[in-house]
């Protein structure tokens, strides 16, 4: 695919002479500064993560330190049988982040034929029946309040574990609280998003709130009410055994400022089903006519998600009306429904606000955009719909957070990236606009291809697979085997 790297050079011959002698240092004095402003503290993973000829991968895979999606599994004979901890399981149609990993991976693992028990509750909060389809077997175990029963969830995990011991345990995020994981030696924690990487996104708010108003940020991003959760989720993560990361960026948090064991810590991306989610023109087309994109549109941009403060759209907002006034010929499509809707419908007719979309019309959204754009303030875990996107072969315009380049936005060929704030928005989209449509449309067929090597449902269902194996014996963690491809 030819991704472009940005290599920092460490060798330097010995100095020779005395002129050398005196300018080394000059130089490194000059290059210190600049080295500290443009490699953001917490991204040094950005050059091992290019740089290790994964596919010639061997040994130990707890010793990895890059996504195990990267990795080809071969099949595996063996049958496993998990437990499952999740806050709660989508009965209706849109999932957010974690419970939409939980049962793509679930559903996916039961399909390969291990057996799956989820201890969870339902998404809508209502009273259903559990689920028993096949391999998998959802129990939902509320409270009076519709949340996740832990002792409810315990009497059933025993007497399943009575039946035959489970092999693995499995929480998404602390849907197992730490006071808990006494009992259950064998767990694996997948963490969405961290205390470190919330303090970084509220950092962001803060900055961007206005000074001057008495409402402005809201109670919700004090920062110093943040620093005690971080502290405490330090001392308490040591309690789970191993831990999987959903960003390259999040696994170096977790080793060096958490202190956990590097062996404990893997990092395992998030993917989507590649089926659902592919380029398609013509469908995007049919979209662009159906919600009256005028055929002269020079850039259709697109937005999608929650229309709410912290998923960063005061900031894509300002920067459009100021793009807007330059170039008219550029439009953007608003997918998603919120309090921020009636601002967008404000801004003029290159503005389409569409309200929440369904997963078919999603991709008919996707592939109508020549590039995808997600603000978020929220460095937190690796955001679906930037996926999807690529997935769809569309390039993406996001923040520079260390979780997205790092991991997502690996090189200039797949998007492009700002600070968030409005005038490094406004710099980055000029840019795009010069790019144009053609050369959007090269970068576009590059995420593709990087989104069909990382995120797919299947790499990151086999990584999984193979990850509770490894765990279960250790003769799993060697790669690759004489079966692995
Ligand atoms: C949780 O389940 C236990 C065991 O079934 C039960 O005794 C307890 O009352 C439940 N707690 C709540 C808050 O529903
Ligand atoms: C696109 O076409 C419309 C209608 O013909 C016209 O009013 C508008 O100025 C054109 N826009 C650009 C950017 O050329």
């Amino acid at each position: 695919m030819g991704l472009k790297r940005i290599r920092v050079t460490t060798k330097h011959s010995p100095p020779s002479s005395s002129s050398s002698k005196i300018l080394l240092p000059l130089a490194l004095l000059l290059i210190t500064p600049l080295v500290l402003f443009v490699v953001p503290p917490i991204s040094h993973l950005r050059e091992p993560f290019f740089l290790i000829e994964d596919h010639r991968f061997h040994g130990d895979l707890r010793e990895a330190h890059f996504a195990w999606n990267k990795l080809c599994f071969g099949p595996t004979f063996e049958k496993l049988k998990l437990a499952v901890f999740s806050k709660t399981w989508p009965v209706d149609a849109t999932p957010g982040g974690m419970e939409h990993h939980a049962s793509t991976l679930f559903n996916a693992l039961a399909a390969k034929g291990h057996e799956v028990h989820v201890f969870t509750v339902p998404s809508d909060r209502h009273p259903h029946h559990d689920i028993q389809e096949g391999n998998l077997h959802v129990h939902f175990t509320p409270n009076n309040h519709g949340s996740l029963n832990c002792s409810l969830a315990f009497e059933i995990f025993n007497k399943e574990s009575f039946i035959s011991p489970f092999d693995y345990v499995h929480t998404e995020s602390v849907s197992l609280p730490h006071w808990r994981t006494k009992a259950v030696p064998n767990v694996a924690v997948t963490w969405h998003g961290v205390w470190y990487e919330i303090i970084h996104s509220k950092l962001f708010q803060e900055l961007l709130s206005d000074p001057n108003s008495a409402i402005t940020a809201g109670s919700d991003t004090d920062l110093r009410e943040a620093l005690p959760r971080l502290v405490d989720e330090i001392r308490f993560f040591a309690s789970y055994t191993q831990h999987i990361c959903i960003s390259n960026s999040a696994s170096e948090v977790l080793v060096n400022i958490y202190q956990l064991p590097s062996r404990n810590v893997h990092v395992i991306l998030n993917g989507v089903d590649h089926t659902k989610f592919d380029h398609n023109p013509s469908l995007g087309l049919q979209f662009r006519q159906q919600h009256g994109v005028p055929p002269n549109a020079t850039i259709v941009m697109g937005v999608a998600g929650r229309l709410v403060r912290d998923k960063g759209h005061p900031l894509l907002h300002k920067a459009f009306s100021s793009i807007t006034k330059r170039h008219p010929g550029v439009h953007l499509l608003v997918a998603g429904s919120g309090p921020w809707e009636k601002r967008y419908a404000e801004l003029g007719s290159n503005v389409k606000v569409l309200g929440a979309l369904d997963p078919s019309q999603l991709v008919k959204f996707y592939n109508a955009l020549d590039i995808f754009v997600n603000p978020t303030l929220r460095p937190q875990g690796l955001d679906l719909t930037l996926i999807e996107a690529m997935q769809c072969g569309k390039p993406v315009l996001t923040p520079n957070f260390p979780s997205i380049t790092g991991t997502v936005v690996v090189s200039e060929e797949i998007g492009y990236t700002f600070s968030p704030n409005v005038g490094s928005f406004v710099e980055a989209c000029e840019m795009v606009i010069r790019d144009g449509h053609k050369r959007l449309h090269e970068k576009g067929m590059a995420c593709k291809s990087y989104a069909m090597s990382m995120f797919t449902a299947t790499k990151m269902t086999s990584a999984y697979e193979r990850f509770f194996l490894c765990m279960k014996n250790s003769k799993y963690c060697s790669y690759p085997l004489h079966t692995d491809c």
